[in-house]
């Protein structure tokens, strides 16, 4: 017997910044302003990162290329690893990501990538709360997603271990 099943992905979307909430709209704030930071010669596509820990503290991050383009990191990596390396133990609450890009506008979320989204399953499960993704492009609307379980379905998780 053949059953069909159907993951469902909540998440909220946004018009403004000034709908979010104070606080995770200056996360987005951050985000942007950490797209000045990204080194990206190669790609011209420029991402910034915020995460926010639950002791208050915001960290952002910034893609960074190399010429060897795998050894590369992207923006939502370099700002959750940094967060862990420099408060580890502390939480993490939520992450936003935004983007510009040299060669068109980009006016629709940016989504995280899948191994972006795998490091955030790990973050949301050692954090033990959920961890909010907001994305945007560089305008346009914002989409917010109240846990990675709406990002991630069917996830690795070490008990496969
Ligand atoms: N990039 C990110 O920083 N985050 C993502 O979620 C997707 C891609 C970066 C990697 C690379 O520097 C450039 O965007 C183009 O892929």
């Amino acid at each position: 017997m053949v059953k069909e099943e159907r993951f469902v992905c909540p998440y909220k979307v946004y018009d403004r910044e000034d709908e979010l909430a104070p606080q995770d709209a200056e996360l987005m704030r951050r985000a942007h302003e950490a797209t000045k930071n990204s080194y990206a010669p190669y790609s011209k596509f420029y991402v910034g990162a915020a995460v926010r820990l639950a002791n208050g503290v915001v960290v952002t991050g910034s893609n960074v290329e190399n010429a060897a383009y795998p050894s590369g990191l992207c923006a939502e990596r370099v700002a959750m690893f940094a967060a862990m390396a420099q408060y580890p133990g502390v939480a993490l609450e939520a992450l936003a990501v935004t983007a510009h890009s040299a060669t068109k506008t980009i006016d629709e979320p940016v989504a995280p990538c899948g191994a972006c989204r795998q490091v955030m399953v790990e973050v949301e499960q050692l954090s033990k709360q959920p961890l909010r993704v907001m994305c945007q492009g560089e305008t346009g609307p914002i989409m917010v997603f109240d846990g990675i379980e709406s990002l991630m379905p069917f996830i690795f998780l070490d008990k496969f271990l």
